[in-house]
């Protein structure tokens, strides 16, 4: 098969869908890759290093969409690139249709067969293909908020660590999934008193039975939140609630119990966020000030660390990706639920049922489109 690879297009966006390590495993399964060039510069990847690993570097996204079978991205595929796509060929990135009426048009249109990472399951009940990026955004969050924690940035000039006779900073991390388990470990890490909330008893004896002696756990109530808040340095927000928008646990009355200088660095941000006063902020641009409290809320994490990021997306995808050019799309998915499971488009049909009830569009079952 021919997996393309083109740079992406969007905006701030620095990631790249195949490592050249991912790349040369494609080449030895007998594949042939194509790169378009740059493409893996902003994750530090040249195109000499996808030449050494033994894959061809085309020079513009249309020659690489003209000729690829498999299309392998990160970010949904932009107006500009959905025109390219065509009837047959498989798409394989992040799509996040639901909210998106748009694109899932234009994807419908092309005729083309679009797995989207973020409906991949795996036997756990888990996303796979979500959970590299939550555990980046996990790991960053303490570091981002120990920076804002600084006076010059609006902090209370607290050292999450301390130092031999000063306490260190106290942090509370609510919701204790995979954002909230990597955030809590990295900032115990940094020396920081943590306190994880979760209202799921047996995530919350996981916790205990794992990292009991690393950080604490406590029963997710508005009442113990109103106990710690005004003891707390920083506020990690790191809850879901699968398909709503992120509960408000915080409220902006609350935030006056606070100390001057306390950081919220809401993670949450991209389903809304979990606390009453956070707004998305950018990269450029990422926290700002309300009542006192300094709010971090940049709602695509991992494109700080887009090198970090790359690597671990392409772990976690290249065996799909493998699956998938090796096989085909359809046995791959007949062979493997969890990969059917991210199908979201095939041949003009919509194969993904909560997209097409947040679109209002018919749903064919992918067991049907793969038959
Ligand atoms: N900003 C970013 O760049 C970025 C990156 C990755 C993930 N995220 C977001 O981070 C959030 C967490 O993702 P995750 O992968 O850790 O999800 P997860 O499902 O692994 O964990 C969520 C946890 O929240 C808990 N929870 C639900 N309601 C709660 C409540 N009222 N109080 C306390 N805990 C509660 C759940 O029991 C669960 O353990 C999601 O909204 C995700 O979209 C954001």
């Amino acid at each position: 098969m021919k997996l393309g690879c083109p740079k992406e297009v969007k905006p701030q966006e620095f990631r790249v869908g195949i490592t050249p390590n991912a790349a040369q495993e494609a080449v030895a399964h007998g594949h042939e890759v194509l790169i378009e060039t740059q493409a893996g510069v902003g994750a530090g990847f040249d195109d000499d290093a996808y030449v050494a690993a033994g894959a061809t570097i085309l020079a513009t996204a249309p020659e690489v969409f003209a000729s690829a079978d498999m299309i392998v991205k990160v970010k949904e595929p932009q107006p500009v690139e959905r025109k390219m796509l065509r009837e047959g060929q498989l798409l394989f990135t992040y799509l996040h249709l639901a909210p998106d009426p748009e694109q899932t048009r234009d994807l419908l249109d092309s005729g083309c067969t679009a797995i989207a990472y973020e409906t991949v399951t795996d036997r756990n009940g888990g996303l796979p293909l979500l959970a590299p990026m939550s555990e980046v955004a996990g790991r960053l969050a303490p570091q981002v908020g120990a920076w804002t924690l600084q006076k010059a940035n609006g902090g209370r000039g607290v050292l999450m660590g301390g130092v031999p006779g000063v306490g260190p900073a106290r942090i509370i991390v609510i919701g204790g999934g995979v954002v909230g388990t990597h955030a809590a470990r990295i900032a115990a890490g940094m020396g920081a008193d943590v306190t994880v909330l979760d209202r799921s008893l047996p995530r919350l004896r996981y916790l205990d039975d794992v990292y009991g002696n690393v950080f604490n756990t406590g029963y997710s109530t508005g009442g113990l939140m109103a106990e710690l808040l005004p003891l707390a340095d920083m506020v990690i927000g790191a809850v879901l609630i699968p398909g709503a928008a992120a509960p408000k646990l915080v409220t902006r009355a609350q935030l006056s119990s606070m100390k001057p200088g306390a950081v919220l660095v809401d993670v949450a941000i991209d389903q809304g966020g979990c606390f009453e006063t956070s707004k998305a902020t950018t990269h450029s641009d990422p926290i700002y000030e309300v009542d006192g409290v300094m709010h971090y809320c940049v709602a695509n994490m991992p494109g700080a660390v887009a090198r970090t990021s790359t690597i671990a997306l392409s772990n976690a995808t290249m065996p799909f990706m493998l699956a998938l050019a090796d096989k085909g799309w359809k046995k791959a998915c007949a062979d493997d639920p969890h990969l059917l499971a991210g199908l979201n488009v095939h041949a003009g049909q919509l194969t993904y049922a909560a997209v097409g009830e947040a679109l209002g569009l018919d749903v064919v079952a992918p067991e049907t489109a793969i038959a």
